[in-house]
């Protein structure tokens, strides 16, 4: 089999879990780092035995490598996704996919001018169980489907003392709490329904009018305490919680929220769906379990396991029943779907790209016209 040379672009969270995961590919090698400073980058490259660091724009230009995972501050995904298209690189990007609708429109169409691979990292779409329930709602399981519920909800930025760059919109985009999490909710939802978002009604709350915001850097969800002299105060804009009600298809109704703020939630992703046979509800912090809803039997919970699960969705279980899979093999199941179609580019992508990426945008700009009208708004 061929092997794929990758370069990583971002050296936080999420640039290592990308690095460990798509190693467990076996045939793809990520082969540079580029970082916020050269320094970050040579120390990433080094910590994870990557043999060369450079800026993402040296990284895009280079000849030998593949394919890019954009794993940056939202505002760069569409500066670099777009570099490295023009420059023949497959490309591979972290959520949401761009700051506004005008870019992801422009990444949509010079993805497909270049007839380059491009994914956006909706991992969440790939627990096993998240798969089978997509299944069982298709297969007409649980009737048609009528009400949808949940929520996306942390406490990672309960306190004012709280501090990380997606809390700016020059970095993140204007929408945090839900273009960071809400994103997953609504493409999720979506996935599993295979109902579009057709109409919804935003309400969104900035929680600390201030916060302080720390004079040195702090890591993503470090939770540190900072004395006085370590910060300065700063106003407020983007989002720390946020509810919406939704229409989906022709006749479903729904409702979830986001938060940031909602003490003891860390990564409480959760959903229900409601049709007119029986009920499924899902809980990320309960990957290996799904709660089967019924009007006159008992109801039940079915526990992950390859051999049990719809076929489809046993594809997305590597693991015999009882050992659980989780979120980092949530995004190595992606890098198969991605890399698959890169060594085989005449298939058709079985994953999530940058039309999805796209259509999440609009939702964005539909809630917080939402938001900002007290209204219902059409996306
Ligand atoms: N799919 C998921 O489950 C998931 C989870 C967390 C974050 N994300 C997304 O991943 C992205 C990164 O988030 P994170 O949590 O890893 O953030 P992070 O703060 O941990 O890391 C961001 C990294 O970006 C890099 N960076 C900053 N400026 C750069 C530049 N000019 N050139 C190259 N690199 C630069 C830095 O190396 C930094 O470490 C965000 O878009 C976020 O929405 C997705």
């Amino acid at each position: 089999m061929k092997r794929i040379q990758t370069a990583m672009l971002g050296t936080g969270f999420m640039g290592t879990v990308h690095t460990e995961n798509v190693r467990r590919l076996g045939y793809v090698d990520v082969v540079a780092v580029a970082g916020s400073s050269p320094e970050k980058a040579a120390k990433f490259a080094k910590e994870h035995s990557i043999e060369r660091s450079g800026s993402w724009q040296e990284l895009c230009q280079d000849p030998t490598i593949d394919a890019v995972h954009i794993c940056t501050p939202n505002v760069l995904h569409y500066p670099q996704a777009k570099f490295a298209l023009e420059h023949g690189k497959h490309v591979l990007c972290e959520k949401p996919l761009t700051m506004n609708v005008a870019e992801a429109k422009t990444l949509v169409a010079l993805a497909e001018k270049k007839g380059l691979a491009n994914c956006i990292q909706h991992n969440l779409r790939n627990y096993p169980l998240v798969q089978n329930a997509k299944e069982m709602i298709l297969a007409g399981e649980i009737g048609e489907v009528l009400a949808v519920q949940g929520t996306y909800s942390q406490d990672w930025l309960l306190y004012d003392t709280d501090y990380n760059w997606r809390i700016e919109k020059e970095h993140n985009g204007v929408l945090r709490a839900m273009g960071d999490i809400g994103s997953h909710w609504m493409d999720q939802i979506q996935f599993l329904t295979g109902l579009k978002i057709t109409e919804l009604c935003a309400d969104l709350t900035t929680v600390h009018a201030l916060r302080k915001k720390p004079k040195m850097s702090v890591q993503t969800f470090a939770g540190k305490k900072l004395k006085p002299s370590d910060y300065e105060e700063v106003p407020i804009d983007t989002d720390d919680f946020g509810m919406v009600m939704l229409k989906l298809g022709d006749r479903a109704k729904g409702c979830f929220t986001v938060s940031q703020i909602s003490a003891g939630n860390k990564n409480s992703f959760r959903w229900e769906v409601y049709g007119t046979k029986g009920g499924l509800s899902w809980n990320q912090e309960r990957p290996d379990e799904l709660w089967i809803g019924h009007r006159n039997s008992p109801n039940q919970i079915i526990v992950k396991d390859g051999s049990l699960m719809k076929p489809a969705a046993a594809a997305y279980a590597d693991l015999p029943g009882g050992h659980s899979e989780g979120y980092d093999d949530s995004h190595k199941q992606m890098f198969k779907h991605f890399y698959a179609h890169v060594l085989n580019p005449k298939a058709k992508p079985d994953y999530p790209t940058f039309a999805d990426g796209l259509h999440g945008m609009i939702l964005l700009a539909a809630v917080l016209k939402s938001h900002q009208k007290r209204a219902w708004v059409k996306p």
